[in-house]
């Protein structure tokens, strides 16, 4: 069937409500890449055994990443004259006791992390309600999902559907409001009227740089030429980072609504998604998402009887993180080698096979088709003055609840330290966030108040970026960490410039240098007077940033550079050369099990022998420390200060006083 108007549209919303909230019994699983890797795939399995075995008429549906990542696998069940529920850390062995308790007509509160009592349709301003009004005793307790304190502060609008579809359903999408807003643009509104919202909308790129999206899409409007380009930028190469792959996994059509409409508004008939081959489910999705969108003539030629068409092609990129630099990426599609050139002339005038061409970030194409729906106006109470919206941001590391959380702009770092992320666990201190991955920069903890907006985040000398959120907490090295963003930066330079292909290659020998005790006075400043250089004669903006992680370790945490190079001292103890291992003889029980632990055989000692470690064998692997009873807490990593002679034979013999 192609859809030509609202009614046929219509229809298909009708069959999707029917497979979203259908009249009997629905089991949702979690089956995002970062469900699967925690054992979703065989949830899902156990549960349809199980159902199969208590001969259940329900309807299992997979979905994507819900977002609480830190207790996938997660599981959702809808039952008629129910809320929702919500279950998290989910096992095969409990998966199969869940569907039991359904069979006997009970649910497993203990499993149950809230219940969901409406379901927000963005784009139609409408509120799927489940049946509530008188709910059953046994589910007073469950917090509902928005008092989370995990959800309370995030505002879903790019991830909007994802955890509520099966993306692999197109029906599903549009039940949720999907296309309507396509139909609208094509039929009633001119591509300037587009451009003018976007813009009004305060809408900046998602994917580092910020630029305002409604003013890039008309400089590519007016560019000369009648064949004009869009592109997807779905490379997400930044560690740490997966809102992209949320978003082309759990909801591709949005993204290609949000292009199609961008393409009618700059005049383009051909779009490209980039997406990185290492995220198979985002080009499994996105491949289904295009064929079922052409099937029902949301792509292809005269799209809603508008007169308008549109195709797309997805290219998949091989992982190379320089590729997602707009001109590399260019460079990749066409089958060059993926290097950055000089702009100008920017991709909007010379572009894709040297037309012009508009390259926005998977989100900020997702963006779009809420803006086309609910207005500039609507969109831009969210945020701050100059950053208008939502970000999605990869919340992980040293943080109690990691995932993936939407947050309205200006929302300050403790709150999505401490309230979103449930703060460091083990009860450590905050002590830094990296923020915009590779290339981005360390926030210390005085200022954990700052509103996160795209302006305040570059006046600590960090950047937004695309989005990746790494916590590190009191046992961290900032050097350490330096050096890692580094290393990282230095095997992704694609080395066409002198500057970062050689200055960030020196930036990484003076970071190892002072990590493995060979730091010499001068280095700090040496690494200054690199960054600026490598900052300012770089061809794009991996070298250009690349000095970010340095300079604000540096700025922020000199006192580490200084004791490492000065003392020979990692005062968070982990930069491997500078610590060692050494057993407290006051506190040593000879109870063996470092030394049969020791990988390396480096322990001497015996049942009535106090321990000692043979520095010259150690290899530091840490492996004592971690099995030494809590209760004897013999072993010592120690940084900074000699390792205390051993005793001698004769004094190692143990006197047990019990
Ligand atoms: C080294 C490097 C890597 C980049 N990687 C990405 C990426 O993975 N995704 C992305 O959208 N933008 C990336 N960018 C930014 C793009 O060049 C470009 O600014 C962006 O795709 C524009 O989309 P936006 O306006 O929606 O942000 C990268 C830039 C640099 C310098």
């Amino acid at each position: 069937m192609k859809v030509k108007n609202l009614n046929d549209l219509q229809k298909i919303a009708e069959k999707g409500i029917k497979l979203l909230h259908p009249e009997k019994t629905k089991i949702m699983v979690g089956m995002g890449t970062c469900g699967i890797a925690t054992g979703a795939g065989e949830v899902f399995e156990a549960i349809s055994e199980e159902v199969k075995q208590q001969k259940l008429n329900v309807v299992i549906s997979p979905t994507c990443c819900i977002g609480f990542c830190q207790r996938e696998p997660l599981v959702d069940i809808l039952q008629p004259s129910r809320p929702r529920m919500s279950y998290g850390d989910m096992t095969p062995e409990r998966a199969r006791e869940l569907v039991k308790a359904l069979a006997g007509g009970e649910f497993k509160k203990e499993w149950t992390l809230a219940k969901i009592v409406e379901e927000e349709n963005l784009v139609e301003d409408r509120i799927w309600k489940y049946p509530v009004d008188s709910p059953p005793k046994e589910l007073e307790e469950i917090p509902i999902y928005e008092q989370l304190p995990f959800y309370s502060k995030q505002r879903k609008i790019v991830l909007r559907n994802c955890g509520y579809i099966n993306p692999e359903n197109i029906e599903e999408y549009i039940a949720r409001g999907g296309y309507r807003t396509l139909y609208k643009v094509l039929k009633e509104l001119q591509p300037e009227q587009v451009i003018a919202e976007i813009t009004k909308s305060g809408l900046r790129g998602r994917g580092g740089a910020g630029f305002p999206t409604g003013r890039k899409w008309d400089i590519c409007r007016r560019a000369e030429g009648d064949i004009k380009y869009i592109i997807c930028n779905g490379d997400e190469g930044d560690p740490g980072a997966y809102m992209d792959r949320g978003v082309l996994e759990g909801d591709p059509h949005s993204v290609l609504e949000g292009m199609i409409i961008g393409a009618y508004a700059i005049g383009a008939r051909e779009g490209y998604i980039y997406v990185r081959a290492e995220y198979p489910l985002a080009v499994k999705n996105i491949g289904i998402a295009i064929k079922q969108a052409e099937d029902y003539g949301l792509l292809g030629e005269n799209i809603f009887d508008s007169g308008f068409d549109f195709t797309f092609k997805v290219d998949r990129g091989a992982g190379a993180f320089v590729c997602g630099e707009e001109t590399a990426l260019i460079a990749a599609l066409e089958g060059r080698v993926g290097e950055p050139r000089l702009r100008p002339p920017y991709p909007a005038q010379n572009g894709l096979w040297g037309k012009p061409t508009n390259i926005n970030n998977v989100e900020t194409w997702a963006n779009v088709p809420v803006i086309m729906a609910r207005g500039a106006d609507w969109y831009s109470q969210y945020g701050t003055e100059a950053s208008k919206g939502t970000k999605v941001f990869s919340l992980v590391g040293k943080i109690v609840n990691t995932g993936l959380v939407e947050v309205p702009m200006g929302i300050t770092l403790r709150e999505i330290v401490y309230d979103v992320g449930g703060g460091i666990p083990d009860g450590k201190q905050f002590k830094a966030m990296q923020t915009g991955g590779p290339s981005g920069g360390c926030i210390p903890q005085q200022f954990l108040d700052l509103p996160i907006d795209y302006e305040r985040l570059k006046e600590v000398g960090a950047i937004m970026g695309s989005g990746g959120m790494i916590v590190m907490d009191e046992e961290t090295c900032m050097v350490d960490v330096a050096k890692y963003f580094v290393d990282f930066l230095k095997g992704e330079s694609c080395g066409k410039c002198t500057s970062c292909r050689e200055g960030i290659e020196r930036m990484h020998e003076i970071l190892t240098d002072i990590t493995e005790g060979r730091g010499r006075e001068g280095d700090i400043e040496l690494l200054e007077e690199l960054s600026e250089v490598i900052r300012d004669t770089s061809l794009c903006a991996l070298g250009g940033t690349a000095p970010n992680p340095v300079l604000t370790t540096i700025r922020y945490f000199r006192d580490e550079y200084e004791a490492h190079i000065r003392e020979k001292h990692c005062p968070a103890r982990v930069c491997k050369a500078l610590v060692s291992y050494y057993i407290d003889p006051e506190k040593c029980e000879a109870c063996m099990i470092c030394l049969k632990n020791c990988p390396v055989e480096a322990i001497e000692g015996g049942k009535n022998q106090i321990h000692v470690i043979d520095q010259s064998k150690c290899t530091k692997c840490g492996t004592c420390l971690d099995v030494c009873p809590p209760r004897f807490a013999a072993v010592k990593k120690i940084s900074g200060t000699p390792v205390p002679a051993p005793r001698s034979p004769k004094e190692r013999v143990l006197v047990r006083t019990k």
